[in-house]
C-alpha cells in the first residue's frame, strides 16, 4: 500500500491525518478521490460487479443504478449516535453522552485493523458553494464504495476543494467505516456492514466524527446529518450562525416581487414535497423555486438580514409516496443519473415503491429480492420497497432549481415556516406576535409518529424546530441561541407555523395540501411584504377566511376553513401541559423567557 498523495494534495496536516488513519485501520489500498466522472465511471462499474448496484435498464432510466442494503442497516440510528462533549451538560437530555476519552477508547480497538481488505478513500467535499463564506470543507475517509458515489452526488466533491483548502486551510475530519474487515480470500457482500455493532460518534470540540458499522444514509454520507447539522450546529452556536433541518425555497409573484422562505418540518411530513412545491392552475405568473430540501445553513450578513444557503448539492430523498402527484418535480429529476436504495425492481429493469403510481405493477422483485405481487402483499403486509427506500439525485436536476441556489453569498430569508404533523390542536397557519413568541412555538413543535416510522400511530413527539435528532448540544442552549439571534440581525424574519395534517370525525385529511400549500404560501408571503390580512388569535396573527387565495379550489369551504382553525380549549390545557413535560427535561437550561411566555399564552388561550 503506497501512503503517497497526488500532487494536488499539499495540506500536511491532512497528508498526516490520512497516514495515521491508514495505520490505525490498515486498508488494502488508499485511493485519493479526485471527484472527475472518468473515476465515478470505474467506481459504479466496480459496484455492479461486486453485486452492490444494479445497472437500470437504460431505455427506462439511463445512468441509474439500484443498490440493496442489508436489511439490518436501513435507516439512521439514533440510538447509536453520539455527542461525546467533554462535559455531559453541554450535550444536553436530547443527545446520548459518552465521555470523550472513553469513546475513543472503545473506536480505537473497534477501528483497529476495520478497513483489512478494502481501499480506504479519501474523499474532500464542501457543504455549500465553493468558497462561499458560509460554506466549510471536510475531508471523508471511507471503506465503501457506495459512500463515495454518493457524496459525489450529495456533495461538491472533488480535487478543487483542496484549491480552497490550500496547505493549512480549516478542515472538519469524517472517519467511516462500514466495520467489515476481509480476510485474505475472504469473499465480500454486496453490502457490507456490521450488522452488530454501530457507532456514529460526534466530538464538538474538536469538530471530529466517526462513524462505524453502517453503510446507510445519514450513518455514512457524513457531509449530511453528522456535519451540516450536528457538528455545524455547534460551530453556529461558538460563531454566531445557524445550523438547521430546513427547506429553502423561493416565492416569486406576478409582480416579480421575490421572497425567500425556509422551513422545518420533522421526519414524514412532506419537506421535499413542499421545497418543490407546484403553485395551483389559477396561480398564474407565480413562481416557486427551490434552493434546498433538508438542511439550511444561515448566517448574518452586513445588510443587517440573515443569508442561507443549502450545504448540500444534491437530494436523498424518501422514494416511497413520491408520484407525480404528490411531487411532479422530483419524479421529473428521477429520469436518469439517480442511486437508488432499497426500492423494488420491475421485472423490465426499472424502479417501483409504495404510492409511486395507482396500477400497482403484477409482479416485483422486493428491496430484500424476493418475489413480490400484490395478492402475496395482501396476504403477508411486505412492502416492495422499505418505507425508508431512498433516491440520490444532483440538486441540479431538479426543474424547479432557484438560479440562485449556487450563489455563495446565499439568499435572504424573510420568513421561517416550523411544521409538524399534528391531526387536531394546531391550525392550518398563524404568525408568531414577536421572535420570542416564534421561538417557544417553534421550541415546543411535537409531530405526531405514523406506523411505518415509528411503531405506535400518533403520539405526538415533541421535535423542537424538528432538530431533536441532528442538535450537536444542549436543545436549551440552542433555544437561547436562537433567542439570541434578535441582537445579532436587525431585520429579522417573522416566524409562522402551520399544519397540513389536521383531521375530520372520520379521520380523514381536511386540508388538501401539496400545491394547495400555495394557498398559505402566498398568505405568508403576503404578510412579509405587506398586503395580506389578518386578524388577532391568541396564538399571534390568523388569516380569516376572505384572507386567502380560494380561487380554483372546489368542494372546500368556509365550514372546512374554520375546523382547520379553530382553537381547542382542552387540546390546548393538554398541548400547554405537555410542553411544562417537555421544557421540565430541559430545566437546567431553559431559557426564563420561555417559560414566561408560557404562562402569557395560557392566559392569552383561557386554559
Ligand atoms: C432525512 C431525515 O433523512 O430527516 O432527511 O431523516
Ligand atoms: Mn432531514
Amino acid at each position: 500500500m503506497t501512503l503517497q498523495a497526488p500532487s494536488f494534495v499539499r495540506h500536511q496536516k491532512l497528508i498526516d491525518w490520512v497516514a495515521e488513519v491508514a495505520a490505525l485501520t490498515k486498508p488494502a489500498a488508499i485511493h485519493w478521490v479526485d471527484g472527475s466522472e472518468a473515476e465515478n465511471q470505474q467506481l459504479l462499474a466496480k459496484m455492479v460487479a461486486a453485486g452492490t448496484l444494479t445497472a437500470l435498464n437504460p431505455e427506462k432510466r439511463p445512468n441509474s443504478y439500484a443498490a440493496f442494503s442489508d436489511p439490518s442497516d436501513v435507516a439512521r440510528v439514533e440510538d447509536r449516535t453520539f455527542v461525546c462533549s467533554a462535559r455531559r451538560e453541554d450535550a444536553g437530555p436530547n443527545n446520548n453522552w459518552m465521555d470523550p476519552a472513553e469513546m475513543r477508547g472503545t473506536l480505537q480497538g473497534l477501528f483497529d485493523g476495520c478497513m483489512a481488505g478494502r481501499t480506504l478513500y479519501v474523499i474532500p467535499f464542501s457543504m455549500g458553494p465553493l468558497g462561499s463564506p458560509i460554506a466549510h470543507v471536510g475531508i471523508e475517509l471511507t471503506d465503501s464504495p457506495y459512500v463515495v458515489a454518493s457524496m459525489r452526488i450529495m456533495t461538491r466533491m472533488g480535487r478543487n476543494v483542496y484549491e480552497v483548502l490550500g496547505e493549512d486551510g480549516p478542515f472538519v475530519p469524517c472517519v467511516h467505516s462500514v466495520g467489515a474487515p476481509l480476510a485474505a480470500g475472504e469473499a465480500d457482500k454486496p453490502w457490507p456492514c456490521n450488522p452488530d455493532t454501530k457507532y456514529i460518534v460526534h466530538y464538538p470540540e474538536t469538530r471530529e466524527i466517526w462513524s462505524y458499522g453502517s453503510g446507510y444514509g445519514g450513518n455514512a454520507l457524513l457531509g449530511k446529518k453528522c456535519f451540516a447539522l450536528r457538528i455545524a450546529s455547534t460551530m453556529g452556536r461558538d460563531q454566531g450562525w445557524l445550523a438547521e433541518h430546513m427547506l429553502i425555497l423561493g416565492v416569486e409573484n406576478p409582480q416579480g416581487d421575490k421572497r425567500y422562505v425556509a422551513a422545518a418540518f420533522p421526519s414524514a411530513c412532506g419537506k421535499t414535497n413542499f421545497a418543490m412545491l407546484i403553485p395551483p392552475k389559477t396561480y398564474d405568473g407565480w413562481k416557486v423555486t427551490t434552493v434546498g430540501d433538508d438542511i439550511a445553513w444561515i448566517k448574518p450578513s452586513a445588510d443587517g438580514q440573515l443569508y442561507a444557503i443549502n450545504p448540500e448539492n444534491g437530494y436523498f430523498g424518501v422514494a416511497p409516496g413520491t408520484s407525480v402527484k404528490s411531487n411532479p418535480n422530483a419524479m421529473a429529476m428521477l429520469n436518469e443519473g439517480v442511486i437508488f436504495t432499497n426500492v423494488a425492481l420491475t421485472d423490465d429493469g426499472d424502479v417501483w415503491w409504495e404510492g409511486m403510481s395507482k396500477d400497482i405493477p403484477a409482479h416485483l422483485t422486493d428491496w430484500q429480492g424476493k418475489d413480490w405481487t400484490p395478492e402475496i402483499a395482501k396476504e403477508t403486509g411486505r412492502k416492495a420497497a422499505h418505507p425508508n427506500a431512498r433516491f440520490t439525485v444532483p440538486a441540479a436536476k431538479c426543474p424547479s432549481l432557484d438560479p440562485a441556489w449556487n450563489d455563495p453569498a446565499g439568499v435572504p430569508i424573510s420568513a421561517f415556516i416550523f411544521g409538524g404533523r399534528r391531526s387536531s390542536t394546531v391550525p392550518l397557519v398563524f404568525e408568531a406576535a414577536s421572535w420570542e413568541d416564534g421561538v417557544y412555538m417553534a421550541a415546543t413543535m411535537g409531530s405526531e409518529t405514523t406506523a411505518a416510522a415509528f411503531g405506535a400511530q400518533g403520539v405526538t413527539r415533541r421535535d423542537p424546530f424538528a432538530m431533536l435528532p441532528f442538535c450537536g448540544y444542549h436543545m436549551g442552549d440552542y433555544f437561547q441561541h436562537w433567542l439570541g439571534m434578535a441582537d445579532k440581525v436587525s431585520k429579522l424574519p417573522r416566524i409562522f407555523c402551520v399544519n397540513w395534517f389536521r383531521t375530520d370525525a372520520d379521520g380523514k385529511f381536511i386540508w388538501p395540501g401539496f400545491g394547495d400549500n400555495m394557498r398559505v404560501l402566498e398568505w405568508i408571503v403576503g404578510r412579509v411584504q405587506g398586503t395580506a390580512q389578518a386578524e388577532d388569535s391568541p396564538l399571534g396573527k390568523v388569516p380569516a377566511y376572505a384572507h386567502l387565495n380560494w380561487a380554483g379550489l372546489d368542494g372546500f369551504t368556509e365550514q372546512h376553513f374554520q375546523q382547520l382553525m379553530v382553537l381547542d380549549e382542552a387540546a390546548w390545557r393538554h398541548e400547554l401541559a405537555a410542553h411544562d413535560e417537555w421544557f421540565a427535561k430541559l430545566a437546567d437550561a431553559l431559557p426564563a423567557s420561555l417559560a414566561a411566555r408560557r404562562s402569557k399564552l395560557a392566559a392569552a388561550l383561557g386554559v
